[in-house]
């Protein structure tokens, strides 16, 4: 099954949206294998961030996401990359669909509430940054 990682930036941890957004995700159907509430070191953040090294703006991107607990999460289900991307609208909140959660909750590019990876590659590797593999829960839904 597919898995991805997600995860609310210090914006939406300090605005009280981890319900709203993981809310959100439960009702999609998705199925929620790991999360924790993490203070990302620098170097953790350099190194999520990687592929942006050289844009103009990754010293800023690595101390916004360092300023405060971000939400960690991998979820699981079917196309849930692409779907998750689709759910959190477009990386401008000014440009993000209404429904969506950049598009409901955020207004700058810098603080748009959530990340989620991009494609399988990035997801195994940004999953394996953030979580041990005896922090994710393999289980069968029986209620
Ligand atoms: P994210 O999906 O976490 O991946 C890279 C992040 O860089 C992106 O969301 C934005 O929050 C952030 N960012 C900051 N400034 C810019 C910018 N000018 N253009 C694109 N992304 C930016």
């Amino acid at each position: 099954m597919e898995r991805t990682y997600l995860m609310i930036k210090p914006d939406g941890v300090q605005r009280n949206l981890i319900g709203e957004v993981v809310s959100r995700f439960e009702k999609k159907g998705f199925t929620l294998v790991g999360a924790k509430l993490m203070t990302l070191s620098k170097e953790t953040a350099e190194t999520h961030y990687a592929e942006h090294k050289e844009r103009p703006f990754f010293g800023d991107l690595v101390k916004f996401i360092t300023s405060g607990p971000v939400f960690a999460m991998v979820w699981e289900g079917v196309n849930v990359i692409s779907t998750a991307r689709t759910m959190m609208g477009t990386t401008n909140p000014a440009e993000a669909g209404p429904g969506t959660i950049r598009g409901d909750y955020g207004v700058q590019v810098s603080m748009n509430v959530i990340h989620g990876s991009d494609s399988p590659a990035s997801a195994e590797r940004e999953i394996s940054i953030f979580f041990n593999e005896n922090e994710l829960n393999e289980y069968e839904k029986t209620v």
